[in-house]
């Protein structure tokens, strides 16, 4: 989720602010606005949907002289990228103005409250809530800035970074952080703060980074204070940076491919967030998947998508089959849309679309549209035209990203598809609470399961790279669940490292492609710990049986004999899936970076194809 800047110091303040936005472009967003507090104590917010450069042609004719100020780009997760809905946001009164990266979850139990305190809303976002929240708090009990925010934070639950500033407290940035990142940067009589270090390094490298549910108080002459919810003092640790600018963009990774790949289990618990509810044994997707009675009714389902997406739709028609009991069929959007698709309106569309801006994808919503399917659409961008045009959106809140190559995007669609699953099987009456619970349960434990797991992941695709590097071709199989995930892993191999692959249904293998194998033509298998484990077992032998040599992602206590046996956790029932998808993710980027590709930016690929 986006970016923040703040500055307080005797530079130009508008210019550290906006070369602050453009050093933070490079984390994907649709909209920027500034904040600027003028030597006679205005609060005067500039904002525009789309780029920075917008926002300065904006800001021309405009009055940008200020003694401090806030400037914030905007990925949109609660209300579209409009001009309105850009940060900063006003308080009612205008005494305050705020920006936030992340998600307020219970915004809605939180405005309605404001509401009925006569409190009005100008804005779509979930963001608008908590600077009038705040100025509630601050009126109501007539106390600072610093302990409004205190008591705000308290009540919100989600994932946010903020910085918040008031016309009446002139000499000051108030900001705090739970799980969205924020770092302060301590110059020569002057202080910065932003999501990373990226907009300040040119001016100084002693960074304080903020811990979650802290609070920095941001004087201008008075050093750096930090403090808790309680109002407890925090020791301020400041660090040197040796981060160089590209480094610091990917968060020290080498790739925003690797750092996104390492991103996943915050893009589960992202996703997850306020949508499952282990205890209840519960899936909540009200106010996002209205027109249940729709599917709930649904002849058939059917999928359309490209790519990556794709991949994760067959993964969906498993699950939502498993589930749901209704059944599903998953078409290339490319074909789909010259397919002539026989569709009435007892079928139920779903279109899956990271950028929400694929061609195809977008050519198939209006086909089924126009036979009068039910579309519902699941993308990553909010106001994406996808969105736009389906009759229902699911957001899967992975924020941006930024390589090519898709991997977080297709954890958190995975996500969305066990949750449309999950909940439509709930509202069937076909899910057991058992099962309900284990699969609830299993869900939330994934977050966790993933990030304890990717360190050893790495280590092994690290090893096994250099063995692989020489390899023209590859063999992913898979069964079950794990065929789509076998299909995603010759993908990513192919598009980063530019070696052949072709993922198979492990059972397909004896109906032609096993010709092909040879001792230079190596197979990746995915044999988990399910009911198909000896069929797979069975065809990595027959692999064997022509000197293949096989690759085998399998859980602990696999009894297989294979070259390589690469043992990841378990995980309940089909969501193995969630923690073989890293895995592979990390065998092709070792083996696209030990062959010195352009991981980021493959050849020929375009992060999002708005063209047939
Ligand atoms: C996946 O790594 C590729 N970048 C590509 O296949 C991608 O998944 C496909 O173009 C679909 O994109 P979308 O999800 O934005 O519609
Ligand atoms: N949830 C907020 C909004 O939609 C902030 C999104 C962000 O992280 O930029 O406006």
């Amino acid at each position: 989720m986006c970016g923040i800047v703040g500055y307080i110091g005797n530079g130009n303040v508008y210019d550290v602010l906006i070369k602050g936005l453009q050093r933070l472009e490079y984390r994907g967003y649709d909209s920027a606005g500034i904040a600027l507090l003028t030597p006679d104590n205005k609060i005067n917010v500039y904002k525009t949907r789309g780029k920075v450069s917008a926002l300065e042609n904006f800001c021309r004719d405009k009055n940008t002289e200020s003694r401090l100020g806030i400037a914030h780009t905007r990925w949109a997760t609660h209300g579209e990228p409009t001009d309105n809905n850009a940060h900063p946001h006003y308080s009612e009164d205008g005494n305050l103005a705020l920006v936030h990266n992340g998600t307020i979850e219970n915004f809605k139990v939180l405005k309605d409250a404001l509401q009925q305190h006569g409190v009005h809303f100008h804005t779509e976002t979930d963001t608008e809530v908590l600077v009038q929240l705040i100025e509630f708090i601050k009126v109501q009990n007539s106390c600072s800035l610093l302990d409004a925010v205190r008591e705000a934070l308290k009540q919100v639950v989600g994932a946010y970074a903020m910085a918040v500033i008031d016309k009446n407290e002139p000499d000051q940035i108030i900001a705090a952080r739970k799980s969205s990142p924020l770092v302060v940067g301590i110059g020569d009589d002057e202080m910065f703060l932003a999501s990373d270090a990226t907009p300040f390094v040119d001016h100084t490298k002693n960074v304080v980074y903020i811990d979650d549910e802290h609070i920095a108080i941001i004087r201008k002459g008075e050093p750096l204070r930090i403090v808790d919810f309680e109002n407890k003092e925090s020791k301020v640790s400041v660090k040197q940076l040796e981060w160089s600018i590209s480094q610091l963009e990917k968060g020290g990774y080498p790739h925003f491919m690797l750092k996104e790949i390492f991103e996943q289990p915050e893009t589960l618990r992202d996703c997850i967030r306020g949508r499952a509810v282990a205890d209840q044994g519960k899936v909540i997707l009200n106010g996002v998947l209205s027109n249940s009675e729709k599917f709930l009714n649904a002849n058939r389902i059917i999928i359309v998508a490209c790519g990556t997406s794709w991949h994760a739709s067959l993964l969906g028609k498993s699950l939502i089959q498993q589930f749901c009991r209704i059944p599903v069929d998953v078409e290339y959007a490319s074909e789909f849309r010259y397919s002539k698709p026989v569709i009435t309106d007892k079928d139920v569309v779903i279109a899956v679309s990271q950028s929400g801006e694929t061609a195809d994808t977008l050519a198939a919503i209006q086909i089924a549209r126009d036979k009068g399917a039910f579309v519902y659409g699941i993308s990553n961008v909010v106001g994406s035209s996808i969105a736009r045009e389906a009759d229902s959106v699911l957001y899967t809140q992975a924020g941006p990203e930024i390589s090519v190559a898709s991997t977080k995007a297709m954890c958190s669609q995975m996500v969305i598809m066990a949750l449309i699953a999950l909940y439509y099987g709930q509202r069937k009456g076909l899910l057991d609470a058992k099962t309900r619970h284990e699969a609830l349960a299993a869900l939330h434990g994934l977050p966790k399961q993933i990030e304890d797991a990717l360190p050893a992941m790495r280590e092994t695709a690290q090893m096994l790279s250099p063995l692989y590097a020489s390899a023209h071709s590859f063999f992913y199989l898979g069964r079950g669940h794990a065929f789509p995930l076998a299909l995603e892993g010759a993908l990513k191999l192919k598009e980063i490292s530019y070696i052949h692959a072709e993922g198979y249904a492990s059972g397909e293998m004896k109906h032609g492609p096993i010709a092909l194998i040879e001792p230079e033509f190596p197979t990746f298998a995915l044999a988990f710990n399910d009911a198909l484990f000896p069929k797979v077992k069975s065809n990595i032998v027959e692999v064997q049986a022509r000197r293949g040599p096989v690759i085998a992602l399998a859980n602990p206590g696999a009894d297989l004999h294979v070259e390589h046996l690469w043992t990841i956790p378990s995980a309940w029932g089909p969501f193995n899936a969630f923690l073989a998808l890293p895995a592979m993710q990390l065998f092709s980027y070792e083996m696209a970076d030990y062959l010195g590709k352009d991981v980021d930016q493959p050849r020929n690929l375009a992060k999002s194809v708005t063209v047939e």
